[in-house]
C-alpha cells in the first residue's frame, strides 16, 4: 500500500512543479503556494479518510532524514549467545491486580535459570522517562507507546522484557503488538475483580478515587478494556503466587523461548 502512497505523492508534486511552471510561462497569478494548498486538500480528501494512520505519519512524524543504521550483531545472534529468545511480557490488568508483583516474580525464576531480563512498571517509569505524562486519554497512549518502544530496544538486545502497565485499552496493546515480530508480544491478562483490588487497595489509591481526589482512576472513573485474545490469563485474584509463575515459565518452555531443560538453579 505505501508504495501507492509514494506513487501518488510523487505525482502530486510533479503535477505541483508542472503548474507552477506552466503558470509562469503563461503569466498567469496563481503561485507556488496557491499550489501547494491544493496539494494539501488532495492529500485530505484522499488520505486523510481512508488512512488515517498514514496521515498521522505524514504530519506528525517530525524524524525526517534520519537513516537507520544496520547492526551485524542482530536479535538473533544475541538470542544464540544468551541461550534463549528475547520477548516481551506484558502484563495488563487493574491497579492492584498484582501485575509488578508476577512479573518480579516471573523475572526472579528466569534470572535463576540465567536469563537476561528487565521488569518495567507503571510507576518506575511515569518517575522518570514518563514523568511529563498523567493519566489522560492521550497521555495514556503517548505512556504505552514510548514503553513499547524502549521494550522493542530490549528484546533487539537479546532480552526478556517484561511489562507490568495497567494499558487499559486495547488499541494501545495491540500497537505494541505490531512493532514486534509476530509472537514476540506476549500479552498476559492478570484478572482480579475490582472488588478484591479495591478491598486490597495496596496503596491506599481506589479510596483517594472514590473521595474523587484521584480524577480518572482506572476501574473507578475511566475504564480498563478486557483483552480479548490474550496469550495468557492468570486469575491473580485467587491463584498463589508460585502456580502463576509456573504457568508462565510452562508456557515460556511451550514456545520454545526458554529450552525444556535449562537447569532451575543456575543463580
Ligand atoms: S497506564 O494506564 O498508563 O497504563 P500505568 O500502569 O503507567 O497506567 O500507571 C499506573 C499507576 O499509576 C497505578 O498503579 C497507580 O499507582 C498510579 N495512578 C495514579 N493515577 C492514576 C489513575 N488516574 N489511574 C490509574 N492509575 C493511576
Amino acid at each position: 500500500m505505501s508504495i501507492y502512497v509514494n506513487l501518488f505523492s510523487t505525482v502530486l508534486q510533479m503535477l505541483t512543479l508542472f503548474l507552477f511552471f506552466h503558470s509562469l510561462v503563461n503569466g498567469r497569478g496563481m503561485n507556488y503556494y496557491m499550489y501547494n494548498s491544493i496539494i494539501k486538500y488532495l492529500y485530505k480528501i484522499f488520505i486523510e479518510g481512508n488512512h488515517p494512520e498514514i496521515m498521522e505519519k505524514i504530519t506528525k512524524d517530525k524524524s525526517t532524514n534520519v537513516i537507520w543504521h544496520r547492526a551485524t550483531v542482530t536479535k538473533e545472534r544475541r538470542e544464540r549467545l544468551n541461550g534463549h529468545r528475547s520477548v516481551i511480557l506484558w502484563f495488563t490488568g487493574l491497579s492492584g491486580a498484582g501485575k509488578s508483583t508476577l512479573a518480579h516474580a516471573v523475572e526472579e525464576r528466569l534470572y535463576q535459570m540465567g536469563c537476561r531480563t528487565f521488569v518495567f512498571d507503571g510507576d518506575n517509569v511515569r518517575h522518570g522517562l514518563n514523568s511529563n505524562l498523567g493519566f489522560s486519554r492521550e497521555d495514556r497512549k503517548e505512556n504505552i507507546r514510548r514503553i513499547g518502544e524502549m521494550c522493542k530496544l530490549f528484546i533487539e538486545a537479546g532480552v526478556i522484557a517484561l511489562a507490568a502497565f495497567i494499558s487499559p485499552y486495547r488499541e494501545d496493546r495491540a500497537s505494541v503488538r505490531r512493532l514486534v515480530n509476530d509472537g514476540d508480544f506476549i500479552e498476559i491478562y492478570c484478572r482480579c475483580s475490582i472488588e478484591i483490588c479495591e478491598r486490597r487497595d495496596v496503596k491506599g489509591s481506589y479510596a483517594r478515587a472514590r473521595r474523587g481526589e484521584i480524577p480518572e482512576f482506572t476501574g473507578v472513573s475511566a475504564p480498563y478494556e478486557v483483552p480479548e485474545n490474550p496469550e495468557l490469563i492468570m486469575d491473580t485474584g485467587d491463584t498463589p503466587l508460585e502456580n502463576c509463575v509456573d504457568r508462565i515459565i510452562e508456557y515460556l518452555r511451550e514456545r520454545k523461548i526458554i529450552a525444556e531443560d535449562r537447569d532451575r538453579n543456575l543463580f
